[in-house]
Parts: structure tokens; C-alpha cells; sequence
């Protein structure tokens, strides 16, 4: 099974990004875990970063397309401001798994809502990379 990882604005900067809410990790290492994870368990990831928007949702189009068995979506900041990614979840099949590194309820008043996490299946927050890697399994278990 293919399990899609759809990353959102300022991700690619992990790593020197505001180490201390977002770890040290770069998106390359996490990339790197989660294909490990995915090799032991019999899976394989496609694991993507965007700073656009539009890309995130032509992404989960291309994902229902290919037949992927679920799709990880990081959508960062636009996971509180996108009606748009909302309805794209809502307009596919394939189950979406919100992750977040940090926890955004921990954080600023404006991370409260997610209208990403509105329409998710699931949302795994506050682990730092491991979110990543437990959302990965938990979309195997599906
Ligand atoms: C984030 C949390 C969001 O609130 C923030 O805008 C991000 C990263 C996270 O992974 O912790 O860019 O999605």
C-alpha cells in the first residue's frame, strides 16, 4: 500500500525552524524514518512538501486517483485557514490523517481551529517527528 505525506508551508525549513517547538529533525530525516517504518511494515510513502496551497489539494486529487490507501497531511498554517483542504478531504475517499509536530492546542488562540482536523479521520499532534511515524502506523491499521 501507498500512503501519501503531503507537507505544508515552512516545512521544507525544519531543522533550523523554531527548533525548540519544532524539533531538529529536517523533513529529509523524517522522510527518512517514516521510509524505514514503512519498509518494515510492508508499505511504501510518497512524501511531499509544498508552500502552495492549490499543490496540497492537487496532491490529494492525484492520491485518490492512484488508488493510495490513506494520505498523512501536514497542511502547517493553512490547516487553520482552509475551507478549501477541508472540502478536498471531504471530496475523497482515500482517509486523511491530520499530523502536527507541535501541539497546536498548547499553543497561540489561532491554532485552535483546524479546518483540516474538521474533516479528518484523525489528527496525531505534539510528538515532534514521531507524529509522523505514529499517524504511519495508524493508517496502516485501517
Ligand atoms: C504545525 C503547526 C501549525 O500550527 C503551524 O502553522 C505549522 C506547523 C506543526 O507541525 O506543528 O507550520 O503544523
Amino acid at each position: 500500500p501507498v500512503i501519501y505525506v503531503l507537507n505544508g508551508p515552512n516545512l521544507n525549513l525544519l531543522g533550523t525552524r523554531e527548533p525548540e517547538i519544532y524539533g531538529s529533525d529536517t523533513l529529509d530525516d523524517i522522510a527518512g524514518q517514516l521510509e524505514d517504518r514503512a519498509q518494515e511494515l510492508g508499505a511504501e510513502v510518497e512524501v511531499r512538501q509544498t508552500n502552495h496551497e492549490g499543490h496540497l489539494i492537487d496532491w490529494m486529487h492525484e492520491a485518490q486517483a492512484e488508488g493510495a490507501k490513506a494520505i498523512l497531511l501536514n497542511s502547517a498554517g493553512f490547516s487553520h485557514t482552509s475551507v478549501a483542504l477541508h472540502d478536498a478531504i471531504k471530496a475523497i475517499s482515500v482517509p486523511v490523517i491530520e499530523v502536527h509536530l507541535s501541539n497546536p492546542h498548547a499553543r497561540e488562540d489561532f491554532r485552535r481551529k483546524s479546518y483540516v482536523g474538521e474533516a479528518a479521520k484523525g489528527t496525531v499532534a505534539g510528538f515532534g517527528a514521531l507524529s509522523y511515524l505514529l499517524a504511519l502506523d495508524a493508517a496502516l491499521r485501517l
